[in-house]
């Protein structure tokens, strides 16, 4: 399989985002294609991570059915990709998924169960995330006594801004704040618990939902290494940052370069390449292995 950066299908284009081309299949219907490009610091890499398109399709995808029934999502009924689009796109089938055209909510949706990332440095300032009250001598990586909903605004351009819940509630009106608070975190209570049978901890994730017939619907990508930390159960130990399955690895190389995080990023030696495919194709074969019920 070849890595990919962009894509070309004989299909009017919908939308190019960082990581995604989105076609319009239909009216009603859009392709999705995860192609193999990746960002850091919110800019995309000019060299195509192997495996990586693949992988978060495949994950994506499998949580879409899983969580079916906590709520609607997406996903198309028919998922079969027409034969012409297949022809000279061997992997096509595997990176792309079609979903219903929704008119995105302008907000995402982050859940954390553990304390990381942003939401340690913010804790460090203020002791709590967003507004969030916490209990004071919290280490990094701890455990929250209870999972927190961090909702963000989805900026068209640059970094998203976290906002704290009564400001959603201002922004985007109490019933849908409630909405897209209550959905997020059963999908988070969900998603963690599986996680754990796996051996992983889902740290935090990011949850997009749109509106579809006038009805609040999961879209997007869920519980993939890129909008999430998943973290080795084994390994967790609290107390300092953790080795994770998300895109650390690739930051920390980024972070000793020296890059001032201005495009054009710099291109990645075959060495990071490899290690970062790895850690994609390692979170997806954690997913299909199911751990013991006991052993966690
Ligand atoms: N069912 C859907 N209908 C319409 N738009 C969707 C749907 N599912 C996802 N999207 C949008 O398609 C885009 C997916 O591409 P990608 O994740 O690469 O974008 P991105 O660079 O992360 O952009 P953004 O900052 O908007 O999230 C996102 O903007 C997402 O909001
Ligand atoms: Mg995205």
């Amino acid at each position: 399989m070849t890595a990919i950066l962009t894509t070309s299908l004989p299909l009017p284009l919908h939308s190019r985002g960082k990581v995604r081309d989105t076609y319009r299949l239909t009216d009603r219907e859009l392709l999705m294609v995860s192609t193999d490009r990746i960002s850091a610091f919110d800019v995309v890499l000019p060299t195509p991570i192997p495996d990586k398109g693949r992988v978060l399709n495949q994950l994506s995808a499998s949580w879409f059915k899983e969580t079916s029934g906590l709520v609607r999502n997406h996903l198309a009924p028919d998922q079969s990709i027409p034969s012409e689009l297949l022809q000279g796109q061997p992997d096509l089938e595997q990176r792309s998924m079609r979903v219903m055209t929704a008119k995105p909510v302008m907000f995402e949706c982050v859940v954390r169960g553990y304390i990381s990332g942003s939401g340690w440095k913010d804790y460090q300032r203020t002791g709590s995330i967003a507004g969030e009250g916490l209990p004071p001598g919290l280490r990094e990586s701890d455990r929250l006594p209870e999972p927190i909903f961090t909702p963000a605004t989805k900026a068209m351009t640059g970094h998203d801004e976290n906002i704290s819940r009564a400001e959603l509630a201002k922004r985007a009106g109490r019933e849908l704040a409630q909405t897209l608070e209550g959905l997020s975190l059963s999908l988070y209570r969900f998603g963690a618990e599986r996680a754990l049978e796996r051996g992983l901890i889902l740290a935090d994730t990011k949850f997009e939902f749109g509106w579809h017939d006038s009805e609040v619907i999961l879209i997007d990508e869920v519980m993939t290494p890129d909008s999430s930390r998943f973290w080795d159960l084994e390994q967790y130990r609290p107390g300092g940052p953790q080795a994770s399955f998300d895109k650390q690895y690739l930051r920390d190389y980024l972070e000793q370069l020296g890059w001032n995080k201005q495009p054009p990023a710099p291109p990645l030696p075959d060495e990071v390449v490899a290690g970062t495919s790895a850690r994609y194709l390692e979170a997806l074969r954690r997913f299909s292995v199911s751990y013991a019920r006991g052993r966690v």
